[in-house]
């Protein structure tokens, strides 16, 4: 049974308010609650520590408290746990352990950071902060990406590809797609070395190292590096940091104090590394390679009438939707001029 929770409210779904830093990211002072001195079962302190939760605010106070204590006794979810391990009494360790790790959920830390792993699609994928904590939506990218590249582009199965991801964080899309496209090879790319460091663990722990080459490299700032890494790619996957600047001081708490702001920030118009990626994408793909990108539901159009005015050979396809309805995925095609193709060939 995989975990599933909205603890971390996909982008694309937030209502950006007017609230301000203190709006929404003060936290109120808080003290764990003791210990307590008499033995209680593992359904007693999911309720106390959802009631805690409750008084001081914590979002999602019942599927916090239910994820770290079925962490503690082995499990994913409470619900694939036997009625009768959840009537046991905790031993002093256990106790002292829930303790410990709910204290760190009331200081407003991610529960995805609290047991320090999460799901996405069928891995389960090691979680560190600062590095971004892979959202529901992404899960739709990566699907719509094999789908895409499985059946529609008609990606030759027993020829050799090569896929690069920019912004790779925990390295989910990558190693997802690799697992599922045992044809393929990818270059994960990342500013931060937290998320470079996190992607490799990862890829370690599931056996896909072999395919995955990761590098600590700013498409900003070293684009040639970048280019001289990676040419005739056949897909540029990435879940780019798109928010608008004004909307960073709306984040809850568990996203502002917690994740790094790189992974979120993505300029005044959310764009600054979005462009960026669309200005390498022609230098970077084969032609009829893609660009397969998650965005703000905002952007679709913007970055289809950018993409026209200032790109050459990439060509706008089309704007997907998530389960939610909103425009949240653009795909774009390098379609190189016959000339220039043939061009190329002799
Ligand atoms: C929204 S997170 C996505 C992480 C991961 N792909 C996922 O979906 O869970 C964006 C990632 O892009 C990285 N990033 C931001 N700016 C970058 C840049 N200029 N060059 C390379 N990576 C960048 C961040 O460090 C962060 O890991």
């Amino acid at each position: 049974m995989w975990r599933r929770s909205l603890m971390l409210r996909c982008f694309g779904c937030r209502s950006v308010g007017p609230k301000g830093l203190l709006g929404s990211s003060a936290v109120r002072a808080c003290s764990a609650p003791a210990v307590p001195a008499a033995r209680i079962t593992a359904l007693q302190a999911v309720d106390l520590w959802k009631e805690h939760f409750v008084e001081r605010g914590v979002t999602e106070p019942d599927h916090s408290a239910q994820y770290i204590i079925a962490y503690l006794l082995g499990a994913k979810t409470i619900e694939s746990l036997e009625k009768e391990k959840l009537a046991e009494f905790l031993s002093p360790e256990k106790t002292e352990q829930m303790w410990k790790l709910c204290s760190r959920r009331l200081s407003r830390m991610p529960v995805q950071y609290v047991i320090e792993e999460w799901d996405f699609r069928d891995l389960t994928l090691k979680m560190r902060p600062p590095v971004f904590i892979p959202r529901p939506e992404t899960e739709e990218l990566v699907e719509l990406v094999l789908t895409d590249l499985e059946v529609g582009t008609g990606v030759a199965a027993d020829a050799q590809h090569t896929l690069l991801e920019v912004g790779c964080g925990s390295g989910a899309i990558s190693l997802s797609l690799l697992k599922s496209l045992p044809q393929f090879r990818a270059v994960a790319v990342d500013q931060s070395q937290d998320a470079v460091d996190l992607t490799r663990e990862n890829a370690f722990r599931l056996g896909l190292q072999d395919r995955l080459q990761v590098h600590r490299l700013d498409v900003m700032k070293d684009a040639e590096t970048v280019l001289s890494l990676c040419n005739h790619v056949s897909a540029l996957v990435s879940n780019p940091p798109y928010l608008y600047s004004e909307d960073m001081t709306t984040l809850e708490p568990e996203i502002f104090r917690f994740e790094d702001h790189a992974a979120l920030d993505g300029g005044k118009d959310g764009l600054k590394v979005i462009k960026q990626i669309l200005t390498l994408a022609p230098q970077i793909l084969s032609n009829h390679g893609c660009v397969y990108l998650e965005v703000d539901p905002r952007h679709p159009p913007l970055i289809q009438r950018w993409v026209e005015v200032n790109v050459e050979e990439m060509h706008y396809v089309e704007t997907r939707h998530d389960i939610t309805g909103r425009p949240r995925f653009c795909i774009l095609r390098k379609e190189k001029s016959n000339r220039d193709h043939k061009l190329d060939l002799d």
